[in-house]
């Protein structure tokens, strides 16, 4: 059996003034069909593979966004799932380890297949085939990661270093050797020319058991915190509740700082599994453009938008007219109450702009 897991607590601050703290981009459409979260919850359902059952899905995500989830589960079709309300973000580590919990109540050591609800992967078909090979590995390797080729020295990223296989196919899945989260720039520089890299994906398949291993190895706080507030946890229908004190307490960090890099660095059995299906990861303003319709002006236009002699840029109107002149590798976002104007390439300096609004409230 395998539990789609999917991590929906992050907060998307660097995609303001669309993402707002109370509707954070995860549950916003950016392409006019399903939400990220929807896309993520129909990607996973959707795997099919001989003798393998997909559970129903466990949700876990902010408090605050209980009520947002279960209605686009049902706008889709999703009758049985479960949500974990998260009291406070303590990262993907708490997380995570959360879902493995819930997922070997219901089930004898599960495969937890985990991942993020902020991205985009058109090619389903490729991305079922990369899971399939991630599924089979799970014999040879403890956790399986699913790698993506990078074509930018991006540093937001985890960086995974793979032993090359013999015939390197590409549904092989390969060890991993080194994985770094969140280079600085030249360090990333040097990694995408080298060839021996992969971006990590954030999307995860282990078994609750030796998910639970490693990270008693590694963060033995957050393991201890996490499961004294699980044991104390509470049911009120689809929700399940940690227990909100004894979570608080448990300290912040993601999957790939508390365990993935340690793992690795300890020569333990990590694999991955080459994932080639156009994923993104529409972290900030810049990704949105770049993966959008682009008209020939190189334009992403979205709502009630006049643009003359613009190229490059990103326009976007939730309602009235929006109307640009001469604007080159900018991004325009108008919304009732905000507008955003910023060059392209300053797309990640947006989430300043939320800390200053965070101060002020
Ligand atoms: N439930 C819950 N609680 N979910 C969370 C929390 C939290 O406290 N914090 C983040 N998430 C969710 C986000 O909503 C997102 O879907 C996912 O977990 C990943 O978190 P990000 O904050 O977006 O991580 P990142 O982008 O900095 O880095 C991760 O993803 C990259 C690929 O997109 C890492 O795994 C990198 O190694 C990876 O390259
Ligand atoms: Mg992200």
């Amino acid at each position: 059996v395998v539990v789609p897991v999917i991590l929906s607590g992050g907060s998307g601050t660097r995609l303001w003034p669309l993402s707002r703290a109370g509707f954070p981009k995860q549950f916003l459409s950016f392409d006019g069909t399903f939400s990220l979260f929807q896309l993520a919850v129909k990607r996973l359902c959707a795997i099919s593979m001989d003798g393998v059952r997909i559970a129903d899905p466990v949700i876990v995500a902010n408090e605050e966004h209980r009520f947002i989830i279960q209605d686009q589960l049902k706008a889709i079709g999703v009758e049985r799932f479960d949500i974990i309300p998260e009291p406070a973000g303590r990262n993907t580590a708490p997380a995570l380890t959360l879902a493995t919990l819930r997922a070997a109540q219901g089930e004898a050591d599960p495969l937890c297949f985990a991942v993020p609800a902020d991205q985009q992967i058109p090619d389903q078909q490729a991305f079922q085939s990369a899971v399939h090979a991630a599924i089979s590995a799970t014999d040879q390797f403890s956790i399986m990661t699913l790698g993506i080729r990078p074509d930018r020295p991006e540093t937001g990223f985890g960086y995974i270093r793979f032993v090359p296989e013999s015939g390197d196919q590409p549904l092989h899945a390969s060890a991993v050797s080194q994985f770094v989260e969140k280079p600085d720039q030249t360090t990333a520089e040097a990694y995408v020319q080298s060839g021996h890299y992969l971006w990590n994906s954030g999307m995860f398949i282990l078994r609750a058991g030796k998910w639970l291993d490693a990270l008693k190895r590694f963060r033995p706080d957050i393991a201890e915190a996490v499961v004294k507030s699980w044991d104390a946890h509470t049911q009120d229908g689809c929700f399940l509740r940690p227990d909100a004190a004894l979570f608080r307490q448990c300290p912040s960090e993601s999957i790939d700082y508390a365990v993935i890099e340690p793992c690795a660095a300890a020569g333990d059995s990590i694999g991955v599994v080459p994932l080639d299906a156009g994923w993104s990861d529409l972290g900030a303003w810049n990704a949105v453009w770049q993966t959008g319709n682009q008209d020939a002006q190189r334009n992403v236009c979205r709502g009630d938008v006049i643009a003359l002699d613009t190229t490059g840029s990103l326009l976007h109107s939730t309602g009235r007219m929006l109307a640009v002149v001469g604007l080159r590798d900018m991004v325009v976002v108008e919304t009732p109450d905000a507008v955003l104007v910023a060059p392209l390439e300053k797309s990640q300096a947006v989430k300043d702009v939320v800390s200053i609004l965070q101060q002020q409230q």
